[in-house]
């Protein structure tokens, strides 16, 4: 039998991300997902001050005891040398400055979405992967999912036809001014905050890992957009995103406000929605966590398959840990599920999004200073 390769992980941040993504981590490859060509190992944690808090996190996670080192400090976590993989969790705002700190300490990274606060961050980080021969990947979950893989390879099977359009939506109903104080990550301007980076890059993702892909030579869509803004903090709280691609049309709606999912039910229908030449494929709310999608062809053809259901008992993060884990395996920097193009693409839409707006963030995390 092949041998089980293991990755060492250190989790840079013990906030809410980093608790679920490291729970996953710990759970047993077989028995969770009948995974055993790659398995996870926690060796460290470090929030940015307290050594103390990183190891309740550890203890929180079910990390053994004394299998993992707990860190008060950033650089300390960098710099363990048992550490093979820095996972940041910070908030996108600060994703620049932590990922270069671990690729700068010789560390393969895989980095929260969204990736950086603006597209030249994302090539910087990227170049210095490239330098230092170092695996480097935006954490977008979805991508992993043996859903998205599914409708991936319908579509490509020209089952639905030549596609022409996708809508994608990733709203979540929220009364913003009692949901979040003014300092809180998802309206906080000085952490990146606003419907854009949060939730938007998930309705991105979705409108380009279906049309980006249309096109051999992709290149960065034309991009027409609107942002109302947050009253409160000036962050973008409902954004409308059309993306022209070369041969096809991608609609991405965000918003913080108002809801794709009101009753939570699936009432208000499907938030993804791939029009092709021949029929639709519909994926269900919601876009980060898409567990449903059927396909639906004119009566003559077979008209409207079932819903396919595609249940996770976990959190679902583990899906991208272990396509991390192969391609460091393999030897790779890069993993095809997410390119780095792809990356600095989608952060070329929103950097346009927020052009088109007037929206900056301050200055500080705007910086690509390193
Ligand atoms: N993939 C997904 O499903 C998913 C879901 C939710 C969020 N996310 C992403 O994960 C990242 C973190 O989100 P979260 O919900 O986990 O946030 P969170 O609970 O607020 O945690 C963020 C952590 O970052 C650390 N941190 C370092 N510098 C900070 C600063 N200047 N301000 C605030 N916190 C700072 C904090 O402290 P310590 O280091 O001291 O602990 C905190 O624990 C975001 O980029 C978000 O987009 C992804």
């Amino acid at each position: 039998m092949a041998s089980t390769f293991e990755l060492k992980w250190g989790i840079l941040s013990c906030g809410w991300m980093a608790t679920v993504f490291t729970k996953d981590l710990v759970l047993d490859p077989a028995a969770s997902r009948d995974v055993t060509d790659v398995k996870h190992t926690v060796v460290a944690a470090a929030t940015s001050s307290d050594a103390g808090r990183a190891e309740k996190f550890l203890s929180d996670c079910g990390v053994p005891s004394g299998t993992a080192k707990a860190y008060g400090s950033y650089e300390e976590l960098v710099n363990d040398p048992n550490v093979d993989i820095v996972y940041v969790a910070t908030p996108h705002s600060h994703h620049f400055p932590h990922a270069l700190l671990a690729l700068n300490a010789g560390k393969h990274v895989l980095c929260e979405k969204a990736f950086t606060v603006n597209a030249e961050q994302a090539r910087i980080l990227i170049d210095v992967a490239k330098q230092k021969n170092l695996f480097l990947m935006e954490a977008v979950w979805a991508r992993f999912f043996p859903l998205s893989i599914e409708v991936r390879n319908l579509v490509a099977s020209g089952k639905i036809g030549d596609v022409k359009r996708v809508h994608a939506d990733l709203s979540l109903l929220n009364d913003v001014e009692t949901a979040f104080s003014p300092t809180h990550r998802m309206v906080n301007m000085d952490l990146a905050g606003g419907a854009l980076l949060d939730l938007g890059v998930y309705a991105l993702t979705w409108v380009f890992q279906i049309l980006y892909h249309l096109d051999e030579d992709a290149t960065t869509p034309k991009v027409l957009s609107h942002v109302q803004k947050y009253a409160g903090t000036g962050c973008d709280e409902t954004t409308t995103i059309i993306c022209q691609f070369p041969r096809a049309t991608g609609i991405a709606t965000t918003s913080i406000r108002v809801g794709g999912d009101v009753d939570g039910l699936g009432t208000a229908g499907p938030a993804m929605r791939i029009y092709g030449t021949k029929g639709e494929i519909q994926v269900a709310h919601p876009a980060w966590k898409p567990l449903k999608y059927r396909v639906i062809l004119p009566q003559e053809a077979g008209g409207a398959g079932e819903w396919q259901v595609r249940n996770m008992p976990d959190g679902g993060w583990y899906w991208e840990a272990d396509a991390t884990a192969r391609a460091i395996r393999d030897g790779k920097i890069e993993c095809e599920t997410m390119p780095w193009k792809e990356t600095i693409s989608i952060m070329e839409v929103m950097d346009e999004v927020r052009r088109q707006a007037d929206m900056t963030y301050p200055a500080a995390i705007e910086s690509t200073a390193h």
